[in-house]
């Protein structure tokens, strides 16, 4: 889909038009057709060049959603130039036709996108910021696309080492500071943790370090991912039906990767850093297993009582790593598909989000409704992080009771966040949003990319 901004009423092959319950033009036909102007009502009148779209509510999602419909709707169709009269919210238009445009068809031999749309969103007039808006909305939503097709990739084209290699061409394409390490770099640096996840695998890991540096930046931010390019569990081995849609479980470390993208392309004037733990939890003779006990790169001990806990020992090296290798950090954000509980708890649509400070997980639950992605706040209390304690190290890396684990997940990481950044870290479990098996709204069925909206709004606050 190709996308432009323009003064011209240009004659196109067909026009999205909004429809808010009040009709106004060909009335007779649309009544006909039973099309009233609801929610997701879509009519399509071919001969006078109109594509109706129901959409009752003025909020931004309802918007979205209204337009991803309607270019859905066309997407199987011939008609190639298409025209929408914008009159205001532009950003929103743009985030409904590219968010709902996208399909992922890579593993199909007969592609779905017939031809190239060509749709221009006319104004009266364009100005600068107009043309900020549609920028800055192109920016996020490749971003957003980007991560998807990360995330859809099955685990056998997408594993560390590849992981490693996207995150180097997004440097190489922004300029950002790049760093790969490998296993050797892990033991050199006792993370023991993440090796230890890795360790059954033939696709070894990586720890990827990109980062932002603008000149007279006013803040430092650092972003954490799991990017677990598979799950299957480990020892621990998930039952066959919760090991599909596990290549989803790198879904947080390639959130991780788009917002880098998007922070760099939008040249926003805040460091950040970007750091993925890219590993792959698997079986074998060489696995870790239920009553190792691991060392963490901050020297504390883990007790592993399930090996399908892993991506809380990734990320805990990989935050350790952070707070070693980056000087005075004003705030850590680590993404991650966590925990299945937190699906349980908020359902799939939603971000679960934790910390020590509610004032910080607050903001960031404002900011993530805000781009357009739900989000809760999960609170933690003593009670529950009396569940992780372990008997024979330092911590579990599981909770004593099955209830509350989205939570006890989150208290887990706190072990490997030092005093200094207490209150300056918070934990977003994206294990809903990040893959649903159908769609929703203008996410398609798959990977959604949540967390880069949530992101990119939150660190333009600091502007
Ligand atoms: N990657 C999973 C969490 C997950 C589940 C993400 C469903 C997306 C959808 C994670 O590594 C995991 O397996 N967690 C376990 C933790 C348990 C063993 C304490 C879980 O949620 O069951
Ligand atoms: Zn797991
Ligand atoms: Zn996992």
């Amino acid at each position: 889909m190709q996308l432009e901004l323009t003064t011209e009423k240009i004659k196109a092959d067909i026009e999205i038009i909004l429809v808010n319950k009040k009709i106004k033009e060909d009335t007779t036909l649309l009544e006909n057709l039973g099309f009233k102007g609801e929610d997701d009502e879509i009519a399509l009148l071919a001969e006078s060049k109109k594509l109706y779209v129901g959409c009752t509510q003025n909020d931004a999602e309802s918007i979205k959603i209204a337009y991803s419909n309607a270019i859905r709707k066309l997407k199987t169709t011939k008609f190639k130039t298409i025209a929408i009269k914008v009159e205001k919210d532009l950003k929103t238009v743009v985030e409904g036709l590219m968010l709902g445009e996208y399909s992922f068809d890579f593993y199909k031999s007969k592609k779905e996108k017939e031809v190239e749309k060509e749709v221009s969103l006319v104004v009266d007039k364009i100005t600068k910021q107009d043309m900020l808006d549609f920028e800055e909305a192109n920016i996020i939503c490749n971003a957003v696309n980007t991560v998807r097709d990360f995330v859809n990739t099955t685990p056998e084209d997408f594993y560390p080492e590849v992981m490693a290699k996207k995150a180097k061409a997004i440097a190489k394409e922004n300029n950002l500071e790049c760093k790969v390490y490998d296993e050797r770099y892990l033991e050199k640096n006792k993370m023991g943790a993440m090796l230890a996840v890795s360790r059954a695998s033939r696709h070894k890991p990586r720890l990827i370090h990109l980062a932002h540096k603008p000149k007279n930046a006013k803040k430092k931010i650092v972003l954490v991912g799991k990017g677990l390019t598979y799950d299957s569990g480990g020892l621990s081995l998930k039952p066959a039906d919760y090991m599909v849609t596990m290549k989803s479980d790198k879904s947080g470390g390639s959130a991780v990767l788009g917002i880098m993208d998007a922070v760099a392309k939008l040249n926003l004037p805040i460091e950040v850093h970007g750091i993925v733990g890219a590993v792959e939890n698997m079986i074998g003779g060489d696995a870790y297993k239920p009553d190792d006990v691991l060392y963490a790169k901050n020297g504390k001990t883990i007790e592993v009582r399930n090996t399908d806990a892993e991506g809380r020992l990734v990320l805990a090296d990989c935050l350790c790593y952070a707070q070693d290798e980056i000087k005075d950090i004003d705030c850590i954000l680590d993404f991650a598909t966590l925990t299945g509980a937190c699906v349980v708890g908020v359902g799939e649509y939603t971000n679960g989000i934790m910390g020590n400070n509610d004032t910080l997980n607050n903001k960031i639950v404002k900011h993530s409704i805000a781009s357009g992605e739900n989000a809760a706040l999960l609170p933690f209390n003593r009670y529950l992080k009396k569940l992780i304690k372990s008997d024979i190290a330092d911590v579990c890396n599981v909770a004593s009771s099955r209830y509350g684990g989205a939570i006890t997940a989150g208290m887990f990481l706190e072990n490997f966040i030092e005093k200094k950044y207490k209150q300056k870290w918070s934990h977003i479990d994206i294990a809903g949003p990040a893959y649903v098996e159908s769609s929703w709204g203008y996410n398609p069925k798959g990977a959604s990319g949540a967390g880069v909206r949530l992101a990119v709004e939150f660190i333009k606050s600091f502007k």
